[in-house]
């Protein structure tokens, strides 16, 4: 998809031949009868008549209208052109466009509105157009190619949030579909082919380690949890390099469960198919890199994925085993099925190396994070202020929100284990929270946050699918990073290209 933007009047874009046009009209700016345009004269008959009325996200649609050129018309009060009320209007003008065949849709906001509310039209259009496709045989292919959008007048940030737009929308829909593709076809190996061709697009490095290399890192809690599956665990390390090699990067780790069954404490079959969402922190990191090569930063960036299957098996880990991390720290395993915790703590561990700014895990971790906040905020941890208010702030900004979850030392009580210096789970009380705790343990030699995105990675029931999140939230804390961060030397600035739509 093809993101535009320009400064246009109501009555030039109805002579536009689009496929479909979306006008977003704002609940206080009235319509005249003596407007020049059709579109403000018809809704001013419609609203006088009675047969409209400004109310968020109404709709009126048109077809074929003689002094139109668009084939289909839908206009949708957009309250006051906030991001979440342009968000909510867009989801209900799609709803009337999305069983027509629309390639060229133009979206003239009518009224003033600010750059990050254009984002959010576009991000959230790309969002309700979006449609899986990989696995069916004759599939439904989305028709939108070309996305214009209109207003009398465009802020000078307008056309900056346009290309962030599509870079957030390209890595939204990198995440959405390797999270969405059933567990046989994105294993741990074609999740690392993935992190390649991502990289190799973009000009930054990959590497990817297999079991023998792992191994020779001492990963016994990755080990562990891998060596029930016959698939091949992959470890993947991925660098966007944006600014001086000297600056510290920030590593984002992200969990790669391409399957999760619980192993030998299985789990039970209803809905046992979600668990192919297992690797959705994963995805994030890949779609997270996938636009950080299109926006190029001034930011350096360390992408980790610890990737395998958590399966049952003579080979499997038993409840009650203790392994040792790659820390040094033994572990009593005494739920196989907390197994997200046992690799993301040694690629904790692995992250060290980096000497990193900030370290953030992101994981589909705990049902008891979908208990606390459901599929509304991610749940976040940290053992630093700053850290975690710069991650709620971007959350905020990118309305892909989180929600801060506490961490005292008291909730680790229930992981005190006999035969190990920590036990993989404790009780049943506050799940997510003594998840946390655990990995604590091992990130505590840099600044660090956790996000849960056990509720938010993904949609249930008859909109089963993945969400793409939180790309959004993570890719605007990195993009206010770069700009907070002290300036690189002048040489690299000029490395940083930028790519227009
Ligand atoms: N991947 C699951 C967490 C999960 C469950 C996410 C359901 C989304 C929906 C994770 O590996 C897991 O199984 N966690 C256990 C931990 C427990 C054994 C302490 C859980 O949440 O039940
Ligand atoms: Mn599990
Ligand atoms: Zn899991």
């Amino acid at each position: 998809m093809n993101f535009e933007i320009q400064k246009r009047t109501l009555l030039s874009v109805t002579r536009d031949e689009f496929d479909g046009l979306i006008i977003l009209w704002p609940a206080a700016a009235l319509p005249e009868s003596a407007a020049m345009d059709p579109i403000s004269r018809l809704l001013c008959g419609a609203c006088k008549n009675g047969d409209f009325e400004l109310k968020p996200n109404s709709t009126l649609a048109l077809y074929s209208h003689p002094d139109i050129k668009a084939r289909h018309v839908v206009v949708v009060c957009s309250a006051d052109n906030s991001p979440g009320a342009v968000r909510a209007a867009i989801q209900a003008a799609w709803l009337c466009l999305k069983s027509f065949k629309i390639k060229h849709l133009g979206i003239h906001v009518a009224g003033d509105c600010a750059s990050p509310s254009i984002q959010t039209a576009l991000v959230s259009l790309a969002d309700a157009s979006y449609i899986y496709a990989t696995t069916l045989s004759q599939p439904k292919l989305r028709s939108l190619k070309q996305v214009q959008v209109s207003l009398a007048s465009v802020q000078a940030d307008a056309v900056d949030c346009v290309v962030y737009a599509q870079a957030l929308v390209s890595g939204i829909e990198v995440a959405k579909e390797w999270a969405n593709r059933p567990a046989n076809h994105a294993t741990p190996t074609q999740l690392a082919q993935a992190a390649q061709s991502i990289a190799t697009g973009r000009s930054f490095k990959c590497d990817v380690l297999g079991p023998k290399e792992v191994a020779k890192l001492g990963m016994g809690a990755f080990m562990a949890v891998a060596q029930g599956a016959s698939e091949p665990l992959r470890f993947i390390v991925m660098r966007y390099n944006g600014t001086d090699a000297a600056q510290a990067p920030v590593v984002l780790v992200g969990k790669g469960i391409t399957f999760d069954t619980g192993g030998i404490s299985i789990k039970p079959a209803p809905e046992m198919d979600e668990m192919k969402y297992d690797m959705s922190g994963a995805a994030s990191v890949l779609g997270v890199f996938k636009a950080l090569g299109e926006i190029r930063p001034s930011i350096n960036v360390v992408g980790l994925i610890p990737a395998t299957e958590n399966m049952p098996d003579g080979q499997a880990v038993k409840p009650g085993d203790v392994v040792t991390s790659m820390s040094g720290q033994t572990i009593e395993i005494l739920n196989t099925d907390a197994e997200g915790r046992l690799v993301l703590c040694d690629a904790l561990t692995y992250a060290e190396r980096f000497k990193p700014k900030a370290v953030i895990d992101i994981a589909t971790l705990t049902g008891a994070c979908v208990i606390a906040l459901g599929a509304v905020r991610s749940g976040l941890f940290s053992s630093d202020d700053p850290l975690a208010d710069e991650i709620y702030q971007a959350g905020e900004t990118a309305g892909d929100t989180c929600w801060r979850m506490p961490l005292d030392d008291d909730y680790a009580e229930g992981l005190k284990s006999k035969f190990a210096d920590v036990a993989n789970v404790a009780g049943r009380a506050a799940g997510s929270v003594t998840a946390a705790k655990f990995l604590q343990r091992f990130a505590k030699s840099f600044a660090w946050a956790h996000l849960d995105i056990a509720g938010t990675a993904w949609r249930s029931g008859a909109a089963k699918g993945a969400t793409g999140r939180p790309v959004g939230l993570l890719l605007q804390y990195l993009v206010s990073a770069a700009n907070t961060t002290p300036q690189q030397t002048t040489k690299t600035k000029t490395k940083a290209k930028r790519k227009v739509a």
